[in-house]
């Protein structure tokens, strides 16, 4: 592999807390280890127009402790066309860049992962996104502090629910996973939690929630996935209520609540140590693959499994919901 110069890094997809102190990381490592880096504004969209930023190590000052990412994020329809990956490539040749770093979920990397395979350019992943739905890594960046944003609202609807003797349905982000309604359940202590992953039987619901109303259980908190298979929260309200009318019943939608706000220390050491890594990794001639965490040891994971592999739902995570309703 000829000699890496320039790199470029850019963000892709839903924003994710956490995202700035990834590019920071990637900015001052790439700086550090002699190499010229450039950030790429909205995601492939900008890389297709050249938006691009010459970056220094104060381009990047003052941004670890923000939610959202400054380089900004897109989603491009363009970019899923061979005339748009040409334009795109087009535009890092001209900048002479060598390699580049996106920071995104599993649609950013099958983007990088065909622009490897067309153009030959070495790419390594970050992964950014709050629904922690990756293949290969325990963590993804902004998932901590998205779980932490659930809870302290739920926490905050459980004095309402209390107070009023209500069950309240809280709807949380997750189209295709279930990961941020399992572990905020666990720590809010919801009475159940309805996933994609799993079947959800709405008799069987009923059946937790009569329960817990003979124990004298004076409210109910269900956190429900966007995604489950029964609907989003409004519509499983309904079909609870058409049998079980024992609580007055309400909904919550959190929605892009739980994408904004800065990013926890946690999720700011995450997205430091894999921006690092990432750059360490293209040193290292490495290319089309994520940087993972696992068991708190930084690992390359091919973006083939990242993307391809559901993630499977901790089991232990589910019972204890059960175990502690
Ligand atoms: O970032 C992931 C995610 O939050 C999903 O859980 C959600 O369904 C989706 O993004 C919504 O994205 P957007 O608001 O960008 O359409």
């Amino acid at each position: 592999m000829a000699e890496l110069k320039k790199i470029a890094v850019f963000t892709s997809g839903g924003d994710s807390p956490g995202m700035n102190a990834c590019v920071r990381s990637v900015v001052r490592s790439g700086l550090k280890n002699g190499l010229e880096v450039v950030g790429i504004y909205r995601g492939y969209q900008g890389m297709m127009e050249g938006d691009f930023i010459e970056c220094e190590a104060h381009t990047v000052s003052n941004i670890l402790h923000r939610g959202g990412t400054f380089l900004k994020t897109a989603r491009s329809e363009e970019f899923r066309t061979k005339e748009g990956r040409a334009k795109a490539y087009a535009q890092l040749k001209k900048n002479n860049i060598d390699a580049i770093v996106v920071i995104g979920g599993d649609g950013s990397f099958t983007g990088a992962a065909v622009l490897h395979e067309e153009y030959g350019i070495p790419v390594i992943g970050c992964p950014g996104t709050i629904d922690n739905d990756l293949f290969g890594t325990d963590f993804t960046i902004g998932y901590d502090t998205a779980v932490n944003t659930v809870v302290d609202a739920v926490d905050r609807i459980r004095d309402t629910a209390e107070s009023h003797s209500r069950l309240f349905f809280v709807e949380v982000m997750g189209r295709d996973a279930g990961l941020i309604a399992l572990r905020s359940a666990v720590a809010s202590g919801a009475e159940a939690v309805l996933i994609p992953e799993t079947i959800t039987y709405i008799d069987k619901l009923i059946d937790t929630l009569k329960t817990g109303y003979l124990m004298h259980k004076s409210s109910a908190i269900i956190i429900v996935a966007e995604g489950d298979d029964e609907g989003g929260a409004y519509e499983i309200a309904k079909k609870v209520g058409a049998k079980f009318d024992s609580y007055e019943t309400k909904v919550t939608v959190l929605g892009h609540i739980q994408r904004g706000g800065k990013p926890s220390a946690f999720d700011r050491v995450v997205a430091s140590r894999m921006g690092h890594k990432a750059v360490l990794s293209l040193l290292d001639g490495e290319t089309n693959k994520m940087v993972g965490m696992q068991r708190n040891e930084l690992v390359l994971v091919p973006f083939t499994q990242a993307i391809k592999h559901h993630k499977e739902i901790n089991q232990d995570l589910l019972n204890l919901v059960e175990v502690l309703s």
